[in-house]
């Protein structure tokens, strides 16, 4: 039996927590579950009862859940998988998570995917470009960082505004709720600095969408995802949480791979 003790029980974690109870994961028992701020049945109060539980910990807290925790639950031997996946565009926090030895570094694709195809494109040979453009409805986009021609555009409603165009690592800056698909596909390719992002907001749209382009001798590629808002947190995609299940399916011992 995978034990799994979980980080985080909000909109993502919650749903989580529920699926592992309701037996969705063959061969997976929810273990413990730390979140200060939320009563569960198997709630713990710290980090070391959590780990003293589980094979795996999934990280579906936040950026900082994730450095406070994350170095420790892999030195104790326990594998970590990680879905606040945007925090590692600091480079000090990549480095300590990918250093610490023990349990396994584990990312969750989250609202994404395509990585297998893409990674294998780049055994073939180097993939060249790679880019992602995301548009989200318009007035989730506003930021205080923004001019105001740039607010006035996106607050008019009558055209879809690009309200970001550059690399990966300055993408997870100015949009940290929008990081976790950009790193996960930066992590997987050609890293946050050569990674080019399009952020657009667009008053007729309703969910969010992610096209991914990439291009290199093995071929040209264009995948294109668009995901529900999970009805807890419409920040985020309400698949996320099973990407989170897939995962822990695919820790246990298979009848058939999808490799
Ligand atoms: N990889 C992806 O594609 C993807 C997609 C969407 C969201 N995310 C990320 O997943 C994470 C969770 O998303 P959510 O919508 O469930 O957020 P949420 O705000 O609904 O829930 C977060 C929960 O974590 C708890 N928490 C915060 N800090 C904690 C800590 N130090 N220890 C224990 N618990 C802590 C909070 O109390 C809250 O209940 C976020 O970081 C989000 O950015 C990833």
């Amino acid at each position: 039996m995978l034990r799994v003790g979980l980080i985080g029980c909000g909109a993502m974690g919650s749903v989580v927590a529920r699926e592992l109870e309701a037996g969705t994961v063959d061969g997976a028992v929810l273990t413990g579950v730390l979140d200060p701020e939320v009563d569960h049945r198997l709630g713990v109060a710290d980090l070391d009862s959590l780990l003293s539980e589980a094979d795996v910990v999934v990280e579906a807290a936040g950026h900082g859940a994730l450095r406070d925790c994350g170095v420790a639950v892999r030195e104790a031997g326990t594998d970590l998988l990680v879905v606040s996946v945007g925090a590692l565009a600091d480079e000090a926090l990549e480095s300590q998570l990918r250093q610490a030895e023990g349990g396994r570094l584990l990312l969750c694709t989250g609202a994404i995917g395509g990585f297998d195809i893409l990674r294998a494109a780049m055994m073939f040979g180097p993939l060249d470009d790679v880019s992602i453009t995301s548009t989200k409805p318009a007035a989730a986009l506003v930021r205080p960082w923004m001019d105001e021609t740039m607010r006035d555009g996106l607050a008019a409603g009558s055209a879809p505004v690009t309200v970001f165009d550059g690399v990966a690592r300055m993408a997870c800056e100015r949009f940290p709720e929008s990081a976790n698909v950009t790193a996960t596909l930066s992590l997987a390719t050609i890293g946050f600095d050569r990674v080019r992002v399009r952020m657009v907001g667009d008053p007729e749209a309703t969910r969010v969408r992610h096209v991914v382009s990439a291009s290199g001798t093995a071929g040209t590629y264009e995948l294109s995802f668009e995901n529900a808002a999970s009805p807890d947190n419409p920040r985020t995609s309400a698949v996320t949480a099973y990407s989170v299940l897939r995962a822990l399916t695919d820790l246990r011992p298979p009848a058939v791979s999808f490799l």
